[in-house]
């Protein structure tokens, strides 16, 4: 069973090193893996191919910076006679970015399959870019794999048809798992002058909402500013916010930016912080498998289970509210309630039992 897996962003990566792996255990199966080159910073996507020890793609469709439009029209250009010539018998995507949109759309219109690991993920807040493609690729997709309950319900609303759904866990999950005894291993504290045991908080932001506009970049930085006063704050700072930042001449008071991090280096900082602030999805699933305590710089979460079952809670922007709230948690910590239902690291298998389940019914054979 030839798959083309596609892979564009940062949190894709990890998605996809799991899954690749449990691909390569199976003889049957012949992973082709494509990278749209939406991220290409070494920090952003080579550092993460070493780190997850996921092979080299087999192609690079470099498509880089854009617009929404142009980045999604150009994946589509530049996939489309990659699959054209491949013919494979599913296309996988992963995730919600707009390499996964792009890929999803490219495949379906050539009549192939397509499989979405992550499927069922709703915000309800259409101003997310991530919002859009979550729904347009799920409504394509042809083999929906959901991480939590409320991603099947989600999906149920919108008349998708249940056979086609498939809760299997979360694969970000087994990535964290099976990588623990590297990251377990990182010198990262050491690198940044940590002392062991000492307390910090590890803060990520990078949603156009949250960093597009000045002012309400200027809020949030003014909030951990002060918090600050309390805990020192580690920052790796993603490029989209660097610009900003630049632009904005912030020093940053108490604030220790640091450029983007691999991946083991950035779980061994978050494994050890006593609060993480972030606006990020995949943060507040790792957070709350790694128990630690998670507040989330948003109005909503299209990820309720890390609420209900995990660490996290939904704080959104006010100033005020940010410094409160993290004072609070960190004088009365959230105790964890244990990993979310399937999320034990066996997400992969999961999945390529259906598929193999798939391929068997349609008496595939290997290339
Ligand atoms: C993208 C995803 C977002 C995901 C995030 C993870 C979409 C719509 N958004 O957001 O869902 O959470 O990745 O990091 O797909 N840049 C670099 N080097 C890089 C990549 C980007 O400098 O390697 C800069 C460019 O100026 C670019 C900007 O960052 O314009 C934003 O990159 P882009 O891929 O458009 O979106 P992200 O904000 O990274």
């Amino acid at each position: 069973m030839r798959i083309v897996n596609i892979v564009g962003a940062r949190p894709n990566f990890v998605k996809i090193a799991p899954l690749i792996r449990a691909m390569a255990r199976r003889p049957a199966f012949v992973p082709t893996l494509v990278h749209t080159g939406q991220h290409y910073d070494q920090a952003m996507s080579e550092q993460f191919f070493q780190d997850l020890e996921i092979c080299p793609p087999d192609f690079n469709l470099e498509v880089g910076s854009g617009s929404h439009a142009v980045q999604t029209a150009q994946v589509m250009q530049r996939l489309d006679p990659i699959l054209e010539g491949l013919r494979p018998d599913l296309l996988l995507v992963v995730g919600d970015v707009n390499s996964t949109l792009a890929a999803a759309i490219t495949a379906v219109k050539r009549g192939i399959p397509v499989a979405h690991v992550e499927a069922g993920l709703r915000s309800f807040d259409r101003s997310m870019p991530e919002e859009i493609n979550r729904i347009v690729t799920d409504a394509v997709a042809d083999f929906l794999f959901v991480t939590e309950e409320s991603g099947r319900a989600n999906l149920m609303k919108e008349g998708v048809d249940p056979a086609r759904i498939y809760f299997v866990g979360n694969v970000m999950i087994d990535a964290l798992q099976s990588s623990r005894p590297r990251w377990e291993s990182s010198p990262i504290l050491h690198t940044l002058g940590v002392e062991p045991g000492s307390a910090y908080a590890v803060l990520t932001l990078h949603r156009p909402s949250n960093v597009d506009d000045a002012h309400t970049l200027a809020n949030f930085l003014e909030a951990f500013e002060a918090l600050a006063r309390h805990i020192p704050i580690v920052f790796p700072v993603h490029p989209r916010v660097k610009q900003r930042l630049v632009r904005q001449g912030d020093g940053g008071k108490g604030i220790v930016y640091i450029d983007p991090l691999g991946y083991l280096d950035f779980v061994a900082l978050v494994s050890r912080a006593r609060l993480v602030l972030t606006d990020s999805g995949g943060l507040q699933e790792e957070a709350t498998v790694l128990g630690i305590p998670c507040l989330t710089l948003r109005d909503t979460t299209e990820r309720p289970v890390t609420v209900t079952h995990g660490t996290n809670r939904i704080i959104g922007s006010n100033p005020t509210r940010i410094l409160d709230e993290s004072l609070k948690t960190l004088q009365h910590p959230p105790r964890p309630n244990g990993a979310p239902p399937y999320w034990d690291g066996r997400a992969a298998e999961r999945i390529l039992e259906v598929l193999d389940a798939y391929r068997q019914a349609k008496v595939l054979t290997p290339a």
